[in-house]
């Protein structure tokens, strides 16, 4: 099975390294192509995947992969339509693209599986959500299911869902960096060297989703065990909580969710 990979941006680049990292696919039978000839001389070198030479090239594969910005998919499909007759799976990773919208571009009977990941794919931690359209099987929810699992953890959902998940882990990345910048510039203006702020930041971070993930308590039970009774943690939720935070991140949450669907989701 060949699987082509169309448009080679962040994320096209690390579904690649992540499809060969883990050995799920061999160099060979990746074709790659992006109207970028830098970006393409670059994943030829690092990646060692074969280029070829135009969309429909890379969608004679069995396996096609839409990894270009949403505004490029009208073009790349009107591309690749008169090149799939073999029938491939499509997997597109475009925010606010319907599976409705693609399949009516290509075609009947084209399954068509709808990814929304997000960045922290670049480093194999991703968090993906699929859903399928209405000619993708299980067997084509599989598939996708174990690509996107190449670059981190996948769900899948019903396609009435994508925009949940859009505003809570597909711009979820985006809020804990919003967090981190927040502790880092306020460790430093209690007198932290940045490096140092940074550093005890990045590490609580990791070392809180870890144990969220790793522990199987709910957030709420753990937050309560490090807030102490008169102490520094109830302190500062003392004064989020006077400031509605948790009010207002929903509202956040709840915008984003909007604005996807408005957006075509
Ligand atoms: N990055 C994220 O946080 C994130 C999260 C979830 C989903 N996504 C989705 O992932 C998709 C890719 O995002 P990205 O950040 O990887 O974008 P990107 O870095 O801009 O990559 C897209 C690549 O496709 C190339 N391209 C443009 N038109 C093309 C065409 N007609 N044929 C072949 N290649 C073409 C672009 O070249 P040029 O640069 O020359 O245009 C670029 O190299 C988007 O649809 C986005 O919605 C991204």
């Amino acid at each position: 099975m060949q699987i082509g990979v169309i448009g080679c941006g962040n994320m096209g680049q690390a579904l690649i390294h992540g499809m060969l990292k883990v050995g799920f696919m061999h160099p060979s039978s990746l074709v790659v192509w992006d109207s970028d000839r830098g970006k393409l001389k670059k994943v030829s070198r690092v990646f060692k995947v074969r280029v070829g030479c135009s969309n429909p090239e890379a969608a004679r594969a069995g396996i096609i992969i839409l990894a270009v910005k949403p505004q490029q998919m009208e073009e790349v499909l009107e591309e690749i339509k008169g090149s799939l007759a073999h029938r491939p799976l499509v997997i597109s990773i475009a925010a606010g693209v319907s599976t409705r919208w693609i399949e009516k571009r290509l075609g009947k009977g084209i399954p068509v599986v709808r990814v929304m990941p997000n960045t922290p794919a670049l480093v194999g931690v991703g968090m993906s959500a699929v859903a399928g359209g209405t000619a993708a099987g299980q067997g084509a929810l599989r598939t996708a299911e174990r690509i996107l699992g190449c670059v981190g953890r996948v769900v899948r959902v019903p396609e009435r869902m994508i925009n949940a998940v859009t505003a809570v882990s597909g711009s979820g990345p985006a809020y804990f960096f919003y967090l981190m910048e927040k502790m880092i510039e306020t460790g430093r203006a209690l007198g932290l060297p940045r490096a140092v702020a940074q550093e005890l930041v990045l590490q609580t971070a990791a070392g809180a989703a870890l144990l969220a993930a790793s522990s199987g308590e709910d957030p709420r039970a753990l937050r309560a065990r490090v807030t102490s009774k008169g102490g520094t943690t109830e302190a500062a939720f003392k004064v989020f909580e006077r400031g509605q935070l948790g009010a207002v991140l929903e509202r956040g949450i709840r915008s984003a969710a909007a604005r996807a669907k408005e957006m075509g989701g």
